[in-house]
């Protein structure tokens, strides 16, 4: 294969923002996906829904610190949370959608 690998790589962050500015045209089930009941739910569907729907969130279970991790990313990719809104984000995240079946009956 001798394909443009280099242009491919470069196109890479163009194409993710255009995917952003325009999440609405490239899917039609995206807020379809309801998240449970939590502290921040409503943030959550404000600071996570613009780019993406939520179901690669829900899909996910990850450790509190990687739920920062990516919540870190998002932010650096574009999303807008303060920090606090980020930790109660990442809060909520690991409470719901963590690696450990042992702590899912603590739900609030
Ligand atoms: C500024 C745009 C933007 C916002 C806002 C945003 N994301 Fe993302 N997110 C992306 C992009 C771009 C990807 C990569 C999509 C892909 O790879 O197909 C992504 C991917 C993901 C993934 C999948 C990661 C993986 O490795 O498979 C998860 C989980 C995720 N986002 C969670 C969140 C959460 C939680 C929030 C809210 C805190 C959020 N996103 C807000 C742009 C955003």
């Amino acid at each position: 294969m001798h394909y443009h690998r280099v242009h491919m790589s470069r196109c890479w962050p163009g194409l993710l923002f255009v995917a952003c500015l325009c999440g609405q045209t490239t899917g039609n089930t995206k807020n379809d996906v309801k998240l449970p009941e939590g502290p921040a739910k409503a943030l959550t569907e404000r600071v996570c829904t613009p780019c993406h729907g939520l179901e690669n969130v829900v899909r996910a279970r990850m450790t509190k610190e990687r739920w920062g991790r990516v919540v870190d990313d998002m932010i650096s990719r574009g999303a807008t949370a303060t920090d606090t809104e980020a930790d109660q984000i990442v809060d909520y995240l690991a409470a719901n959608f963590g690696p450990a079946k042992a702590k899912e009956e603590s739900k609030p």
